[in-house]
């Protein structure tokens, strides 16, 4: 498809703006993947002081995935991204460029994106890893997006994963009753009969940097004997402040990208907002005017997965059937950096 600015009066294409010659850019398949071990709040309530019933009201979180001793961020995004493939009927030697999203990388150096490339035998696809936190998967998606509407590639592959249980205090109840693991990917070309990737807000504000890191392991501090006793290398989050950043971020976003694509939040079919916190979603839905049916959740069975979170949310969603072709999509998150995004994507 030539990109016209409007389809039908229905959503003005913002990308097609200024004579744009570019291609549209689809998400044609996604897949996802969550390790088998299931980790409850009632286990939790036998490792740090806390209950059930306080992380049910506070978060909307009743279990989360860990993954095993032997499964790394790698291999998680290796199983998504044969669940797409699969879905999407790509074959290895078509992706051209796989980005991953992810602030639990296998190592610091390579890139996951490269231990992925590897096991999916992809080996014309360049490869590299960018991290936004829990806003990557859009990021990417974004960065993504660029190489199909120049013509530069014709297949990418995006994914987002972490093993946050890597980096996770298990002693610290503030943070540990909130993350898990997992993986979701999406492949991303150029389809001729739909706009695609509309538009993705994207933002960022590093003055905040400090309410939620992960102070050791980078040159800042490397590891030491005395890093590793101060626990500088675990997350540490500042909740209530992030908390509030969250909502006024995400709504702020959504809202800045459905005025760019002319829409109302009535004509979005399906939201799905950064799994983090179901007051957090409550919150920017009810700024938004998003009705309950339209949005998605599926965090109490896999809390926060940072970059992974709206990924596997959108596979959960397409394969519930609650997204079919030509429905219109709002993705929205936040997460450390600050970072914040939106995208809306015609399905
Ligand atoms: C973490 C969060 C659930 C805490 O909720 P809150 O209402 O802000 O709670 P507070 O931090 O004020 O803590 C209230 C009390 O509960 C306690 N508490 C914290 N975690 C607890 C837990 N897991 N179980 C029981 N009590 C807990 C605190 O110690 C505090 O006790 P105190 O009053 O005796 O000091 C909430 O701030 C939040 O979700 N923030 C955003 C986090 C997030 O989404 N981060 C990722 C962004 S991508």
């Amino acid at each position: 498809m030539t990109m016209r600015a409007t389809l039908g009066k229905r959503f003005k294409n913002p990308r097609a703006q200024h004579g744009f010659q570019g291609r549209t850019c689809s998400i044609i398949s996604v897949g996802s993947y969550v390790p088998d071990r299931v980790l409850t709040n009632g286990e939790l309530e036998k490792m740090v002081d806390t209950s059930d019933e306080w992380i049910i009201t506070r978060t909307g979180i009743k279990e989360r995935r860990i993954a095993a001793d032997d499964e790394f961020t790698s291999d998680m995004a290796a199983r998504a991204a044969m669940r797409a493939m699969q879905n999407g009927g790509v074959t290895p030697d078509q992706i051209d460029l796989i980005i991953v999203a992810t602030i639990t990388p296998d190592m610091p150096f390579p890139a996951t994106a490269c231990l992925v490339q590897h096991k999916l035998g992809a080996r014309r696809a360049a490869a590299f890893d960018m991290e936004a936190a829990c806003s990557g998967f859009i990021y990417a998606l974004e960065i993504g997006q660029q190489f199909i509407m120049s013509r530069t590639y014709n297949t990418v592959l995006v994914i987002g994963a972490e093993k946050l249980s890597s980096i996770v205090d298990w002693k610290d109840r503030n943070t540990c009753v909130l993350f898990g693991d997992g993986a979701g990917a999406a492949i991303l070309q150029h389809r001729p009969d739909a706009h695609g990737l509309l538009t993705a807000c994207m933002g960022a504000e590093g003055d905040k940097a400090e309410l939620l890191c992960m102070p050791g392991g980078g040159s800042r501090c490397p590891a030491t004997p005395d890093s590793l006793a101060a626990g500088l290398h675990f997350l540490r989050m500042d909740g209530k402040e992030t908390f509030k950043n969250a909502v006024t971020a995400m709504y702020t976003a959504g809202a800045e990208a459905l005025r760019r694509c002319e829409l109302d939040i009535s004509q979005i079919k399906c939201v799905i907002p950064h799994q983090a916190n179901r007051q957090i979603i409550d919150a920017v839905g009810e700024r938004l005017g998003v009705k309950p049916d339209q949005v998605f959740v599926n965090l109490e069975r896999y809390g926060n997965t940072s970059a992974a979170s709206v990924a596997i949310a959108l596979d959960e969603a397409v394969q519930q059937g609650k997204i079919q072709r030509g429905d219109l999509v709002l993705l929205v998150v936040f997460g450390a950096g600050l970072t914040w995004a939106a995208a809306v994507i015609e399905w």
